[in-house]
């Protein structure tokens, strides 16, 4: 398609010599007399490029400019001056004209001008369509589910986002996803170009952990050869994770502490305050309530941390969410193993919906990974996973029964036995309650006593 060029000159001549050397270069020439003019034109077409004189009679140029950048945002404007003045120059760039040229020009200097203009504006169209097609890496996009349970963590994350809270806790299972929001609160906010610095407490031994966060000076321990930025200064701007919290050794909570009151520390080894401007995002699998009562957890520190929490429930409180889960993991591994699992047979999704989970999100993405690797067919068989899971699946709506086969088999007479002894058990002996709990007259719970030796 042609690129289309608006000229706007009050000068007669010159708007007819451009028309022709324009269309001789393969452009479409729409021209116009005056500034009002050339805003009548707008709005019946739309031009890619307008070569925007200053000087005309009634509107001038700038007011032009002002008016074309209120309307239609996607037009390039150059402007042309005969003053060769700068300081109108310099106005129309601020007003937003991509460049200008001074009169009197050369036709082919303008030909360069007009050419490079329409192709940044078409690398800047391609960037915006490739921004606006692919979902952020860690944005809130790839985080899976439509649990009210799960609706309601990402309605939270949003309003954090956006709201630039310093401190947020994230509470769940091992698996539920608390990195995944982690990453969602820092990068849909608007820390999103800053750093985001994660460590594990729990993985960095305690005499490292301290410098790695604060830092240090010089000399301040017998490595340190060279003073070192912490994680906090490395994080300026931007957020820091604190994924396992609940594993940070007594003396380093202490100094967390200062850092969540004031956002103020020193390095390791200095004597001078450190400030920095950091959200910090924590998140823990540990009952931190408990850890308090265990001495492990400074309460204090558990306040501050939890000016806004989170909790992400375990996938067996919320599977609602399976379903779309699975479809999305099934997705992603066929993209990764260049498959083309279309499905999942009902039976298996079965399973899939009744297993306990305990390794939550993460459990449940490996048995896809697995089983699609394993699939060459189109459809996920119950074949294709793992056994122990099979095995363990519970119907949710068979209520108290709570065993399964083993894979290896049992002796049915020993499951009687054992039922026989639990009952008596749970009634403290008396003979006709516990035959009651397991639908039984009297004599027949007897027979079995007798049967196995109970009496
Ligand atoms: N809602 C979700 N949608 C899509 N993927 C998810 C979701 N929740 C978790 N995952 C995936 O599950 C895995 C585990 O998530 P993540 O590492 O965030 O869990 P975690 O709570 O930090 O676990 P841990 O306590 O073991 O560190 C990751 O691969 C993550 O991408
Ligand atoms: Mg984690």
């Amino acid at each position: 398609m042609k690129n289309r060029i608006l000229v706007v000159d009050d000068e007669h001549l010159i708007r007819w010599s451009l028309e022709q050397n324009l269309k001789k270069q393969g452009y479409d020439v729409s021209v116009a007399g005056s500034g009002e003019d050339a805003l009548r034109i707008l709005q019946e077409e739309t031009p890619d490029l307008m070569l925007l004189d200053i000087q005309l009679p009634g509107m001038n140029g700038l007011e032009v400019l002002e008016k074309i950048k209120e309307l239609e945002d996607d037009v390039v404007v150059i402007m042309v001056t005969a003053l060769g003045v700068l300081e109108t120059a310099v106005k129309a760039m601020r007003l937003g004209a991509h460049d200008y040229i001074n009169k009197p020009f050369n036709l082919d200097e303008l030909a360069i001008v007009i050419k490079k203009a329409l192709e940044t504006r078409e690398l800047k169209r391609e960037v915006a369509h490739l921004r606006a097609a692919q979902p952020r890496p860690f944005g809130i996009g790839g985080i899976i589910g439509n649990s009210g349970d799960l609706q309601h963590v990402l309605n939270m994350v949003r309003k954090i986002a956006k709201s630039d809270a310093g401190t947020v806790l994230i509470q769940g299972e091992s698996g539920t996803g608390k990195e995944l929001i982690a990453k969602a609160i820092h990068y849909e906010g608007g820390r999103a170009e800053k750093p985001f610095m994660a460590i594990n407490c729990a993985a960095v031994p305690e005499t490292l952990l301290e410098s790695e966060l604060l830092g240090h000076e010089k000399g301040a321990f017998t490595d340190a050869k060279s003073q070192k930025k912490g994680l906090f200064e490395m994080a300026h701007g931007g957020t820091v994770f604190l994924d396992e919290i609940g594993d940070m050794p007594l003396a380093i909570q202490a100094k967390l502490l200062r850092v969540l009151e004031d956002r103020t520390f020193r390095r390791v080894g200095g004597t001078r305050d450190v400030h920095v401007d950091i959200r910090i995002v924590s998140a823990t699998n540990k009952d931190l309530l408990q850890a308090i009562a265990d001495k492990t957890f400074r309460n204090d520190l558990y306040y501050r941390l939890q000016v806004i929490p989170i909790f992400l429930p375990p996938l067996r409180e919320r599977r609602a969410d399976i379903p779309l889960l699975v479809s999305h993991f099934i997705e992603n591994f066929n993209r990764e193993f260049a498959k083309n699992v279309k499905r999942i047979s009902p039976q298996a999704e079965k399973i899939l919906l009744e297993y306990a989970w305990p390794g939550n999100i993460r459990e449940l993405r490996n048995v896809i990974e697995r089983a699609v690797i394993l699939e060459n067919e189109e459809t996920i068989e119950s074949s294709h996973l793992p056994r122990e899971l099979v095995a363990q699946a519970v119907p949710s709506s068979s209520g108290p029964i709570s065993f399964s086969l083993p894979p290896e088999g049992i002796d049915i007479e020993d499951v009687e036995r054992e039922l026989i002894r639990q009952a008596l058990e749970a009634s403290d002996g008396n003979q006709s309650k516990a035959a009651k709990k397991l639908n039984l007259g009297i004599d027949a719970f007897r027979y079995r006593m007798k049967k196995f030796k109970f009496l």
